[in-house]
């Protein structure tokens, strides 16, 4: 179903106009102008939301953050804009020091003994992790039987087939990379900075009723707009304790897609275990009256922003994991929770150490040194103490390296 371009606002229908608007919001956040192909696909992407804003009226923000990111072929992880990496938009621990992946695999070592030698990693990026999982594997003697892969992104895929071929050919035949998820997978199950970009519902409490976050445009652009909303009786009941205690003006997400995905992975997981690193709290945390502006970030050339409209398709758009809500969707659907901490912890106690001067020794691809490479990933105050680990398991019997205990205070 089309619509008429005169349905459509302004800055949808007249390129120059949307490329002035890119501008002016490249002016706001200071960040260099998009290239003319960039604009030329996010100018695209704009019609598909005001047609979609035209149909419905209003779109929930959960709806929009979805076509923003992955709509076909224009979505930021589905389109061409580059993301990783030097001029890319943002750094994980993988691409800060081999000794994450190395580490990693540390572990995945200790868990094959209860489960197949096999890994399913949820979004690769650049591909670096799996390399320096794999790398390790093979000086340990304890490459998995098969490494697959499960990326939503051309372009990242093409950037991880091209590392793998450069960086380690001989091990091409282990790495597979799959459409979606498997019907039944035995392994373990890794996913770093995934699941912060599964999409959010925004939340604000106003003086008279808890709000929703809906999309709409005006002639300036795309615009926010919170109204009260119909909640299920089952929402309400099962948040009234913690909305309960918002004050006017306070911002929030709820995160039901991302219990959505869980469930499925889950689903696809016969036996084995799961191991989610993301940036997250525990849900006391994260609804914290320290936090009254949610946690909702966006990411241009690695510039941190809170503008979600801004730059549409062409910058990354996350907010924090809640935890405990994953934990207790682990419980309700026949998986149990292995462990969970804090990425320092983790690293700490799988061993991280006996890699420190193996890196020193090697081109480890990284511009920090080792020493800083350790800091940013442990230190409290960087990676260490703002990044979580979430172990989680289904039919397994042994035990996950980097945990020490259950660590969850509600599931
Ligand atoms: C922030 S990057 C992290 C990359 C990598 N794990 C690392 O540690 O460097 C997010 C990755 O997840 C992928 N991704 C985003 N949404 C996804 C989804 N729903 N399913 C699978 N992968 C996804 C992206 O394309 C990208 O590869």
């Amino acid at each position: 179903m089309s619509v008429e371009p005169a349905a459509l606002p302004d800055f949808c229908r007249n390129y120059d106009d949307y490329q002035q608007l890119l501008q002016h919001q490249c002016q706001i956040l200071e960040v260099p102008e998009p290239d003319q192909n960039a604009i030329q696909a996010s100018f695209q992407l704009a019609q598909r939301v005001a047609e979609l804003i035209h149909f419905n009226g209003k779109l929930p923000f959960a709806q929009f953050m979805h076509e923003a990111l992955y709509h076909p072929g224009l979505g930021y992880y589905s389109g061409g804009s580059h993301k990783l990496g030097a001029g890319g938009d943002f750094v994980t621990a993988a691409e800060i020091s081999p000794m994450f992946g190395q580490t990693l695999a540390k572990s995945l070592q200790q868990a094959w003994k209860n489960t197949e030698p096999c890994v399913l990693e949820l979004g690769a990026g650049s591909g670096k992790l799996m390399c320096d999982i794999l790398q390790q594997c093979e000086s340990d003697g304890a490459l998995p039987e098969a490494y697959y892969i499960l990326e939503v992104s051309a372009e990242l895929r093409q950037r991880q087939q091209q590392l793998l071929n450069d960086k380690l050919p001989h091990l091409k035949p282990l790495v597979i990379w799959l459409e979606r998820l498997p019907q039944s997978f035995q392994g373990v199950i890794i996913g770093n900075e995934v699941i912060d970009a599964i999409p959010v519902e925004l939340l604000m409490q106003t003086e008279e009723a808890l709000t929703q976050g809906f999309v709409t445009h005006d002639k300036n652009g795309f615009k926010l707009e919170f109204e009260a909303t119909s909640f299920s009786q089952g929402w309400r009941k099962k948040h009234a304790d913690i909305c309960q205690s918002w004050p006017e003006g306070y911002l929030a997400e709820t995160y039901d897609l991302r219990r959505d995905w869980l469930k499925s992975l889950i689903g696809c997981l016969k036996q084995g275990c799961i191991v989610l690193v993301d940036y997250g709290y525990e849900e006391d945390e994260l609804y914290s009256p320290y936090r009254p502006q949610g946690t909702l970030q966006c990411y241009y050339r690695q510039k941190k922003h809170s503008m979600p409209l801004a730059l549409l398709g062409l910058q990354d758009i996350t907010s924090s994991v809640n935890f405990t809500q994953l934990a207790q969707a682990a419980l309700d659907h026949d998986a149990q929770v292995l462990g969970f901490t804090t990425q320092s912890q983790f690293l700490t106690l799988s061993g991280i150490e006996q890699f420190v001067a193996q890196s020193q020794d090697s081109d480890t691809m990284s511009s920090l040194s080792v020493a800083q490479q350790l800091q940013t990933l442990l230190m409290p105050n960087e990676m260490g103490q703002n990044i979580k680990v979430l172990g989680l398991s289904k039919g397994f019997s042994g035990a996950l390296s980097g945990f020490t205990s259950l660590g969850l205070n509600q599931a």
